[in-house]
């Protein structure tokens, strides 16, 4: 077992901030590294999928309107929360207590999300009950923003890209897997259209933090990428 080499090193808890485009198996190598650190680990996108999910529900928003307004005034009623899951070995997402982790993921909420993770009010509520998750340290957390804005001093920021066409096959594949109805070509429209809307946004674009470090993972397999942030994490530790 692994954990013994860092008995010590544990001791001391880091902060390790994922970001990069849509796909780019961010949290594959964020929950392997949480296990294996025992830290917790924090889908922040699930966050973004939830909030765009109520709004889905309440009518706000749908592929031809969207009232921000509404929204926004109904933060408040918007209640987040992870509960683990042993089995799955990964804290699933839950909206006012219901899990919602299988809603969240699907094309639907996939291409409504963007436009929901554009509005000020929401990236403010999110962010502060994501600082909060973090406060302790010992914690891996993946999304947009993290190595910029939610914990810039994060002592461990990675940058995850791939090419589109990659990124898309492994969607695609993941939605066929569980049994959704999807074609790739509307995957990969998804994957560019959203790569867009985040790198553009006023309000914490998606960019490279300058001390994160870039890992283009289109041609390289976990165990290769998870040894090689290994030993990144020894070196902070
Ligand atoms: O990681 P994901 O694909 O599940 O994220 C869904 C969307 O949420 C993504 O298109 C952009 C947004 N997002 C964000 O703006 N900031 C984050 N920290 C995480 C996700």
């Amino acid at each position: 077992m692994h954990v013994d080499i860092f008995t010590d090193m544990t001791k001391q808890k880091i902060t390790i901030a994922i970001d990069g485009f849509s796909s780019t198996g961010k949290s594959t190598i964020a929950k392997a590294l949480a296990k294996e650190l025992n830290y917790i680990y924090v889908d922040t996108g699930a966050m973004y999928r939830a909030v765009t999910l109520y709004a889905m529900q309440n009518n706000y928003i749908s592929s031809d309107s969207f009232n921000p307004t509404q929204l926004i005034n109904d933060l408040d009623k918007v209640k987040l929360s992870f509960t683990f899951n042993e089995t799955l070995g990964f804290a699933e997402m839950y909206l006012n207590n219901t899990n919602v982790e299988k809603e969240i993921r699907t094309i639907e909420v996939s291409k409504l999300v963007s436009k929901v993770a554009a509005i000020s009010e929401v990236r403010k509520k999110l962010v502060s009950e994501q600082q909060e998750m973090g406060k302790e340290k010992g914690i891996v957390m993946d999304g947009r923003d993290i190595g910029t804005v939610v914990f810039p001093d994060a002592e461990l920021k990675l940058f995850m890209t791939a090419s589109a066409d990659k990124r898309a096959k492994r969607r695609y594949k993941e939605l066929i897997d569980r049994g959704d109805n999807v074609n790739y070509e509307e995957i990969l429209h998804n994957v560019q259209e959203r790569d867009r809307i985040d790198s553009t946004r006023e309000d914490s674009p998606l960019i490279k933090a300058e001390d994160a470090i870039e890992f283009d993972n289109s041609d390289m397999g976990l165990k290769e990428q998870f040894e090689r942030v290994m030993t990144l994490v020894k070196d902070r530790l």
